[in-house]
């Protein structure tokens, strides 16, 4: 079992590790390098000659990176969304040479841990939710000028939320008054919004997660990063991508069938599979957590890795 680093245990590690199908000397991605658990277990399989980039928008794990950069001439880090990843490649003349790309998908355990970064509604804190507090607007400044349709939509589509106008009113009308700015305020609003509670969440667990995916455009940068990551990849490559709900994985999962499938040709049409051109191949279900990692990192319990290997 390899082991973690203390801040942010990383999920479905052996997993990963496995489905990369690392080659010493290769050339990987980690696109959510986070405090870098997953990045530090592919060095460990590198030698001296295999090389991995991360990337990451947070500063903090930015910072991070810096300093293994500074210790493992191997590494490097770029602050910069993953959806920007044909760029990177490109500067660095790795189009096509890539061997794996991994993406964690969602916010890390500091994230949520530090009241300031305002991502949880466990803890008081500013109402900001950006993954890089110096790019875009913050929940609570959108929340100030959002209109009530615009701000259901989001609880609704992001957070599958079915109270999401109720709470789109609340937030309205308590704006009126005061502006929204922690997000304790936001949990209580919710809270009282709420006209009945689910066992074991948080009757905001939703509203927050919809304002954060809002916030950081995370759905669109997944989907454009998905496709981005298929170019980049040499034959043979694996991407592998951990998801944390629903909307996420639904994205990957319908991905990864079109492009296994290839054209999109009328049904009963005179050609063979292969003939289709598929760029990829599914490599294995969906994996999930086992009893034991289970067990010892609650944050792995709604985890699902997807992996694909580039075959055209
Ligand atoms: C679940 S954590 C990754 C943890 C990491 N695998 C580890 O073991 O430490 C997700 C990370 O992805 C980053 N992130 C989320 N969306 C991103 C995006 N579009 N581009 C770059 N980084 C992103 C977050 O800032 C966060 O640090």
């Amino acid at each position: 079992m390899t082991k973690a680093t203390p801040e942010h245990v990383p999920v479905l590690l052996d997993e990963t590790l496995t489905a990369l199908n690392i080659r010493p000397k290769g050339l990987y991605i980690d696109g959510t390098f986070g405090r870098g658990g997953h990045a530090r277990a592919i060095l460990e399989r590198l030698s001296s000659k295999g090389q991995i980039l991360g990337l990451d928008k947070d500063p903090e794990a930015f910072m991070e990176g810096q300093s293994l950069a500074a210790k493992d001439e191997r590494f490097t880090i770029e602050q910069c969304s993953f959806a920007t990843l044909s760029n990177v490649v490109q500067t660095r003349s790795w189009q096509g040479k890539v061997d794996g790309i991994l993406l964690d998908i969602g916010v890390s355990s500091p994230q949520l841990d530090i009241a300031e970064r305002g991502f949880s509604f466990r803890k008081d804190g500013p109402l900001d939710m950006r993954m890089n507090p110096d790019e875009g607007i913050s929940a609570a400044d959108w929340l100030a000028y959002a209109s009530m349709d615009e701000i259901t939509t989001v609880i609704k589509t992001f957070g599958e939320e079915r109270f999401g106008k109720r709470i789109a009113r609340a937030i309205v009308e308590t704006r009126e008054d005061s502006p929204l700015r922690t997000t304790k305020q936001l949990a209580d609003l919710v809270d009282k919004a709420s006209p009945f509670r689910e066992k074991n969440k948080h009757p905001a667990t939703r509203t927050f997660q919809a304002i954060r995916i809002y916030i950081n455009n995370e759905l669109d940068d997944l989907s454009v990063a998905l496709q981005q990551a298929i170019d980049v990849m040499a034959i043979g490559g694996r991407l592998t991508v951990i998801s944390f709900h629903s909307l996420e994985d639904r994205i990957v999962k319908r991905f990864f069938r079109d492009q296994a499938k290839g054209d999109n040709l009328p049904a009963h049409f005179p050609i063979t599979a292969d003939q289709l051109n598929p760029s990829i191949k599914l490599i294995g279900k969906a994996i999930k957590a086992g009893e034991q990692e289970l067990a010892d990192n609650p944050r792995s319990r709604s985890a699902v890795l997807r992996v694909v290997e580039k075959v055209k």
